[in-house]
């Protein structure tokens, strides 16, 4: 089936985040948004065929988690990243984020120190501060247009109360599907330090040509045994609205830990959200496919808008991801008055790059998971405020 993605579907009304809150959190009206990480298309036929299905049964009781969508998760894992995992390595949260805030009340305790590299989505941090544990900052480097880790920093920053590192796999906003060497150089230090990595690889379906995601704990025996991967079909397949997540740990004592700190906070899936993703891995193959490609052609579209329209904003070449980071260190503005160029000359929602920490400011970030209609809306939108300046 071909999917048709160039469709504008109208989402204003439907309590979207992304279209219909945008007066209260930017304080504009009529912003076109291209901010938040959900995309603008619609799910795979089969995954809304599933759900009809169980909305027909028209009894919703507590539900578990059937055989059926442990062997999709786990094909799912092995077909696209080469990841061998077991039915009983995997756990189930109400979102990546609430994985993040579990594993650190599981292996940390109040005042340990939990590492993060920014510039990262930000409940990186929230996780580790609301919870009472101190962040870390192991900043990344731009090299060539391109984020690096600061190996040497990381290994600076690891002392006896250093306990965690959250790690985005692929990176967001920074947009890097990290390599086998970098992800090894990593592991060492990690292993070295003793510390727990809590792998958040929720972006790692999204990989453009030339570029492979590799599941951190498929690097090594010794690493899988301290790494908490985070994964989940919500931005995959656009269900972030169904909020479940896996998570999938190898050590036995970890998982343990893992599961007394859901139990306590009582942690749950609901039966859309499992249905969703059961769907999802076992039929959407062919709707990603489609996907990526006119992501990659959206992509494609934006580089070249900014190179031969808006030189003055660089975009930072994603390897993964459908959000792109914008560098507009050029336009020689403060925070304060960038946000004003894209909030209320541009009229565009967009994500401020001071929201994911050091080294943000000075940055937006887009997101390219619209059709293209909308996108070249956005981007003539920002064209046009930039040359008023
Ligand atoms: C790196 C990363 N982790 C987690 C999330 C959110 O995941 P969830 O909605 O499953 O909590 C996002 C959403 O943008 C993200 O970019």
């Amino acid at each position: 089936m071909r999917y048709d993605f160039d469709r504008v579907v109208e989402r204003r009304n439907t309590n979207s985040i992304k279209w219909d809150f945008i007066e209260e959190i930017y304080g504009e009206k009529d912003l076109l948004p291209l901010w938040v990480a959900d995309m603008d298309f619609q799910v795979p036929r089969e995954v809304v065929t599933a759900i009809k299905e169980r909305a027909d049964h028209a009894i919703y009781g507590y539900t578990g988690r059937s055989p059926q969508l442990y062997q999709a998760i786990i094909q799912w894992l092995d077909r696209r990243h080469n990841w061998k995992i077991k039915p009983e390595w995997i756990d189930f949260t109400s979102g990546v984020v609430t994985g993040l805030n579990v594993a650190v009340q599981a292996f940390t305790k109040p005042g340990d120190k939990v590492i993060i590299q920014p510039p990262v989505y930000q409940p990186f941090k929230n996780a580790v501060e609301n919870n009472g544990r101190q962040v870390v900052f192991n900043p990344l480097k731009m090299e060539n247009d391109k984020y690096v880790m600061n190996f040497d920093d990381l290994a600076d920053k690891c002392d006896s109360r250093t306990k965690m590192l959250i790690f985005c796999n692929p990176h967001n906003p920074g947009g890097r599907v990290w390599d086998k060497e970098e992800l090894q150089q990593l592991a060492e230090i990690c292993v070295h330090n003793d510390l727990i990595i809590v792998a958040d690889e929720i972006h790692s379906d999204f990989v453009y040509p030339g570029h492979v995601h590799t599941p951190l704990a498929s690097i090594s025996q010794k690493i899988a045994e301290r790494t908490v991967t985070c994964i989940a079909p919500n931005k995959t397949f656009n269900l972030a609205g169904l909020t479940t997540a896996a998570v999938v740990i190898s050590n036995q004592t970890l998982r343990q830990e893992f599961a007394k700190i859901i139990e306590n906070n009582g942690v749950k899936t609901n039966i859309f959200g499992l249905t969703a993703m059961e769907a999802a891995y076992t039929y959407g193959e062919e709707w990603l496919e489609q996907l990526l490609s006119y992501l990659k052609d959206n992509l494609d579209f934006l580089m070249e808008f900014f190179q031969t329209q808006i030189p003055q904003i660089r975009p930072i070449q994603p390897e993964g991801t459908f959000l792109v980071w914008l560098d507009c260190r050029e336009l020689k503005l403060d925070q304060q008055h960038l946000t004003e160029l894209f909030t209320r000359k541009a009229k565009v929602a967009l994500n401020d790059g001071a929201w994911f920490g050091v080294g943000g400011e000075e940055f937006v970030r887009i997101n390219i998971g619209c059709p293209r209609s909308i996108l070249a809306e956005g981007l003539q939108r920002i064209k046009q405020a930039v040359n008023t300046l």
